[in-house]
């Protein structure tokens, strides 16, 4: 198949998403999610985010259809949802980013877990990830991000470029009208992170690209540190002076 082509790390990872199989419970949940998030979104979120959500046409009322938002977004900046099985090597996952394929998982979480999930689900990464992807900056810079790490092996400056990823695509912030604005989608996802670095003290700084490669990565606790962008041009710049400065044999460590 082509696609198994294209992707041979990937592949093997690669599904279908059986919409079928939802059942009015979980239509039910993915709906609830969204409406508890939506009024902190309208007032907190980067307007590119807001932009991609109504561009997507993404649904309040039930789970989204994969290749419904596929079909939207491909048109729009080449990306596209593509499901897959859960989590994958760095390798496969990298692969994707490069060819515009987003590891869009299809499980959602049940009700008693409304508030977190430690694996991300179909919530975090449509709902979360996938509007960004219709604006057109962030998605040459998510690819570009894919390209270079793809090319990559050397485990410890990939864990470096990796701390720019956390703070970009997971956790970003961005400065809009005066205020700070949530575009990553740890927080778009999670009324709580967004709610702790809005109103309970968590610092943010300008995006440096140094002091982003210096921050290490704390899965396990809410952030006292965050960096905010001022267009999302920074980011895809960051990529070239990453790429850039590997190509003259710097680790990225100072
Ligand atoms: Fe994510």
């Amino acid at each position: 198949m082509a696609v198994t082509f294209a992707l041979p790390k990937a592949a093997p990872f690669l599904i279908e998403q059986d919409y079928a199989s939802y059942s009015c419970e979980q239509h039910g949940i993915w709906a609830e999610l969204v409406r508890r998030q939506m009024p902190q979104l309208e007032r907190h979120a980067a307007q590119e985010y807001l932009d991609g959500f109504d561009a997507l046409c993404l649904p309040y009322d039930r789970l989204p259809n994969l290749a419904a938002v596929s079909a939207r977004l491909q048109s729009r900046t080449g990306w596209n949802a593509t499901p897959v099985s859960g989590f994958m090597p760095a390798g496969a996952f990298f692969e994707m980013l490069a060819c515009r394929r987003f590891p869009t998982t299809t499980w959602l979480r049940n009700r008693e877990s409304l508030d977190y999930t430690p694996e991300p689900d179909i919530f975090h990464d449509v709902f979360g990830h996938v509007p960004m992807h219709a604006h057109p900056v962030f998605a040459d810079f998510l690819a570009y991000y894919g390209r270079l790490c793809s090319g990559l092996e050397d485990a410890a400056i990939l864990e470096r470029i990796g701390r720019v990823f956390w703070y970009t695509v997971e956790f970003g912030l961005i400065r809009q009208g005066g205020e700070v604005k949530v575009y990553g989608s740890g927080l778009i996802s999670s009324n709580g992170e967004c709610a702790n670095v809005l109103h309970s003290g968590c610092t943010v700084r300008p995006f440096v690209l140094d002091e982003v490669l210096r921050t290490p990565v704390k899965v396990d606790e809410m952030h006292h540190l965050l960096f905010a962008i001022e267009s999302f041009d920074e980011i895809y710049e960051a990529m070239h002076t990453i790429e850039d400065r590997i190509d003259r044999g710097s680790r990225l460590d100072d």
